[in-house]
């Protein structure tokens, strides 16, 4: 493509200057569109827009390729850990050890919540969704910490950060821990970042707790492989809520109402609960029709994406810890993974899923690992949360210290009543 692109409207053309990225497809700027023609664009879901530049994570859809930072998602799961995919996110580069041990360090001394919080939690019904109680309390962090809600500091900005990814967990685990009525269980700063997670979930104050390191291993790989996907909803819903100038705290809380949906990030619940329906490999094919009618509004939960028309690659990872995880059971023969695996091989040899590029995504998998570690299914898509907090809050800083930067604020195509004058109550027939 050239360097410049042109669109006539109402007989006017305009040039439009084209933009190039490291890699990936060339954007063409319409940001004067409006000020030369009088027109908008018109692209709802953002389906050909990009709406801001950005140094963190690069997905090829196409390719089925992740990058975080410009490492590759399988380096980076298969090599790493967590907190230091964080600090890659937060800085920009991989920590050395002098870094790493420090920033472990900070973290680790931000994981306890104010003691107030525990009284939110008794104002929640039992049986409120997790996800609930997590926008509620994660929101009113910015109640109790009022010292790193200044977003023109940068210095509050990096507490801000540094104390959401470090108290995501242990709210996380109060959430569930409040509703199957155990006692909350303080973090223990000598145990890793996810080891003291499934700590904090799994212990009994009553005995001690022994963390399983298959565990552990397993779900901080998972945490890495849902760290950042670049713009997607509950993304760009933190930068646009940030853009108005919110404070972090409240900006994430928004970024997780977003994940809640089905087709974000409440996908691993829908998806392991469609497993659950089929339950036995014999009734895959049925759902796979059910799925191709065009009549039936059924769709296979966790196949499908809108940026990749090739396989997940977070979707092979995750298909690996599976199996990991259910060989540390020893439980290979686990029917909702027969189900799975059967439901795979059908899709992927079908006309209609191979026709559209429907591939298993990072859902598919990940129900069957979580509830076998022993996870409830309405916690799947909290721990989605806590993975996807440092992601939300690198791309809100990029945001504010981009100078650039200015509210998000969308235009419309109006398709509702013309001007028209209105009628007194008694007069309308
Ligand atoms: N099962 C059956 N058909 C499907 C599916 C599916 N899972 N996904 C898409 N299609 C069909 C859809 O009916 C449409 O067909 P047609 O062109 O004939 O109308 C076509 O494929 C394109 O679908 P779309 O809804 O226009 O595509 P989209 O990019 O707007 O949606 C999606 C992407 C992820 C919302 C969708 O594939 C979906 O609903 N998948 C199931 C939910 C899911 O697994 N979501 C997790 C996404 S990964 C985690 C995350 O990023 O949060």
């Amino acid at each position: 493509m050239s360097a410049s692109s042109s669109i006539t409207v109402d007989g006017k053309q305009v040039e439009l200057p084209v933009k190039k990225g490291t890699i990936g497809p060339d954007v063409v700027d319409i940001g004067k569109l409006y000020a030369q023609t009088g027109a908008f664009t018109f692209d709802p879901g953002f389906t050909s827009t990009a709406s801001c530049e950005s140094k963190i994570t690069y997905i090829d859809g196409d390719e089925g390729v992740l990058l975080y930072r410009g490492y590759p998602i399988e380096q980076l799961a298969e090599k790493g850990d967590f907190l230091e995919t964080c600090y890659l996110m937060l800085f920009g580069e991989l920590p050395t050890e002098a870094q790493k041990a420090d920033f472990d360090y900070r973290v680790t001394r931000h994981t306890m919540v104010h003691d107030q919080m525990n009284r939110f939690f008794s104002g929640f019904r039992r049986d409120a969704h997790p996800m609930a109680v997590m926008v509620a309390c994660v929101g009113a962090l910015s109640a109790f910490y009022h010292d790193s809600t200044d977003i023109s500091d940068e210095q509050q900005r990096m507490i801000a950060s540094i104390r959401m990814i470090a108290k995501m967990p242990t709210l996380a685990a109060m959430a569930y821990k409040y509703s199957i009525g155990q006692p909350f269980v303080y973090p223990k700063n000598e145990l890793d970042y996810t080891s003291n997670f499934l700590r904090m979930c799994f212990a009994v104050p009553c005995e001690e707790f022994q963390v399983n390191p298959v565990f552990s291993k397993a779900l901080d790989r998972i945490f890495i492989l849902h760290a950042d996907h670049e713009q997607n909803a509950s993304t760009s819903t933190v930068r646009l809520a940030g853009s108005s100038g919110a404070n972090p705290f409240a900006c994430i809380a928004a970024g997780i109402a977003c994940l809640w949906g089905p087709a974000h990030g409440g996908a691993n619940e829908a998806a392991l609960k469609m497993l659950m329906e089929i339950g036995t490999p014999d009734r895959v094919d049925a759902y796979v029709a059910k799925a191709k009618d065009k009549n039936d509004p059924f769709r296979l939960m966790g196949f499908g994406h809108r940026v990749y028309k090739n396989y997940d690659p977070r979707a092979r990872l995750m298909q690996a810890t599976t199996h990991q995880v259910l060989k540390e059971l020893g439980k290979q023969d686990d029917p909702l993974l027969e189900v799975a695996v059967k439901l795979e091989e059908i899709a992927l040899k079908d006309g209609y899923f191979i026709e559209k590029k429907l591939y298993p995504n990072i859902d598919f998998y990940s129900g069957i690992t979580l509830k076998a570690m022993g996870f409830p299914t309405d916690m799947f898509t909290v721990l989605f949360a806590v993975a996807r907090t440092v992601g939300w809050i690198a791309q809100w800083a990029e945001m504010i210290e981009d100078p650039s930067q200015k509210i998000g604020r969308p235009r419309q195509l109006y398709i509702g009543p013309d001007r028209r004058e209105y009628v007194p109550l008694e007069q309308r027939g």
